[in-house]
């Protein structure tokens, strides 16, 4: 339907003998009208910016009578994340409308104290330093999969895509909910947020026309099926800690353990929330991550040398586990390189909750002030040669400034899951590249599009190489 009346940017994509220019969409020559702009905010955030937006700036325009304004330069983005961070606090109540009906008042878009005293709870069970716990969870899944993909038929295809969203689901649902989930529960959840995904606007009219939190979300049947579908594993689950029957060391436990949950006085909804807004957070981004890391990494078969001489190097035979990671550099570096190309969280729309002035823009109250990832990532006058896929830059690259490459965030409210997210995207991408090679297939043309998260719109169909039988 969209397609009849929407008019798609073109998707760019290179490669020679020793570069590759990975699918983009191609910038626009001018700005779009504001029907180009709803219908494109249905079909893909990242569909409709203009050439000039990708370089460091500070630009403003509306939407209707909404003030946007699109901050894209490192010291501005310190200003509105971290130094003048409770003027921009609050996400846009267009996302907050989105994914209350299914997050409730979770970490990702609550604000005020309900955020304040709940972030050191959840920041703490994600914490670096519960990695030894979390690690083998992740080991065993990628294991287990690589062993799954050594029994596949030569040549089967299948979608990448899906397959990492399945791996990263199930290592979050052992992580937050105990060894016990069973897969049909895990799956269960990742089906009702993937319906409940696709059911949702990124654009509402009612916002753009001054109402604040805009028209309310209409809850339809499909709507409210998805939700429940979350729901009821996830209140399955904390009922089955309350009662004691839970994994120690599960995130649902440390939640219900920690002493400072009781004073937070996190009840079930609230125990709920954050349980889900966990798995939700910590399971589109990873998959997505790891899907682009191995489209990449196949369209540049010189760094997928690099990358497999580094794991025989580190590991020889054995796989790779959590102590390897500091000594995988390329691996580390592929990973980065995919998040600044793809981040999984595109746009980090804020907003202003009294006025203000960015550069030369004057920030209206209530404005929506837009910090893109996307665009950053790929100014012109911060990276060399932007779209081109270069991992070689995180290790020997000039350091650049923590303002200018965020896809965690950066400031108050940066990823709680980092380094989660890091070593889980690193540890997947060891033990499966060990084994194998990644191939697309021929020909695919993939089309990056970002609803909530960015991802292949029509997934990536790939096939697998046992690397011996390669060899
Ligand atoms: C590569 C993987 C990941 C990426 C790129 C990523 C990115 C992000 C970004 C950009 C935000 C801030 C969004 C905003 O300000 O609008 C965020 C927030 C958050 N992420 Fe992640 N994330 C990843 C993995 C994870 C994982 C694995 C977890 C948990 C296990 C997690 C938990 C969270 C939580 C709880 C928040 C909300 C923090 C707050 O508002 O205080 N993330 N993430």
């Amino acid at each position: 339907m969209i397609s009849r009346f929407y008019r798609r940017a073109a998707v760019i994509e290179e490669r020679g003998e020793d570069y590759f220019i990975p699918a983009h969409p191609e910038p626009r020559a001018q700005s779009p009208g504001f029907m180009q702009v709803v219908l494109g905010a249905r079909y893909s955030l990242i569909d409709n910016w203009i050439s000039d937006h990708y370089r460091t700036c500070v630009d403003e325009f509306r939407i209707l009578r909404r003030q946007v304004v699109l901050v894209n330069a490192p010291e501005h983005i310190k200003h509105v994340l971290v130094t003048c961070n409770s003027n921009y606090e609050r996400k846009s109540p267009q996302m907050r409308r989105a994914l209350a009906p299914l997050l409730g008042d979770g970490l990702f878009i609550s604000d005020g104290e309900t955020w304040k005293t709940r972030r050191p709870i959840v920041a703490d069970i994600v914490h670096k330093r519960r990695m030894p716990e979390f690690a083998p969870v992740m080991e065993h899944a990628a294991s287990a999969l690589a062993d799954a993909w050594a029994e596949l038929p030569a040549g089967t295809e299948f979608d990448l895509t899906g397959e990492m969203a399945q791996l990263t689901a199930q290592i979050v649902a052992r992580s937050v909910f105990g060894q016990q989930i069973g897969a049909a529960a895990a799956a269960q959840v990742v089906d009702g947020f993937s319906a409940y995904q696709g059911s949702v606007d990124s654009f509402n009219l009612g916002y753009f026309l001054g109402a604040d939190a805009g028209w309310p979300l209409r809850l339809t049947r499909r709507r409210e099926t998805a939700i429940r579908m979350v729901h009821s594993v996830v209140e399955s689950a904390i009922n089955a800690h309350l009662s004691g029957d839970g994994d120690a060391g599960s995130m649902i436990d440390l939640l219900i353990r920690r002493k400072g949950a009781a004073a937070a006085d996190l009840d079930l909804t609230a125990l709920r929330n954050e349980a889900a807004t966990i798995f939700m957070a910590g399971h589109e981004t990873t998959a997505a991550t790891l899907t682009w890391v191995f489209y990449l990494v196949a369209n540049a078969p010189w760094i997928e040398r690099r990358l497999h001489a580094e794991l025989a190097q580190v590991c020889g035979p054995r796989a790779p586990g959590l102590a390897d990671l500091p000594r995988l550099p390329w691996c580390r570096a592929v990973i980065q390189e995919a998040l600044r190309l793809y981040p999984p969280v595109p746009l980090l729309p804020r907003q202003a909750l009294a006025p203000d002035t960015i550069a030369h823009v004057r920030v209206e109250k209530d404005a929506l002030v837009m910090i893109a990832p996307w665009l950053l990532h790929r100014a012109r006058d911060l990276w060399d040669r932007p779209n081109h896929f270069l991992p070689e830059r995180f290790v020997s690259g000039p350091r650049m400034s923590a303002f200018a490459y965020i896809p965690f965030s950066v400031g108050p409210r940066i990823c709680a899951g980092m380094n989660f997210g890091q070593d889980e995207a690193a540890l997947c991408l060891a033990i499966l590249a060990q084994r194998f090679r990644v191939v697309p297939r021929e020909g695919y043309r993939v089309e990056p599009a970002c609803r909530l998260t960015l991802r292949p719109a029509n997934g990536l169909p790939v096939s697998v190489v046992a690397r011996k039988a390669a060899a």
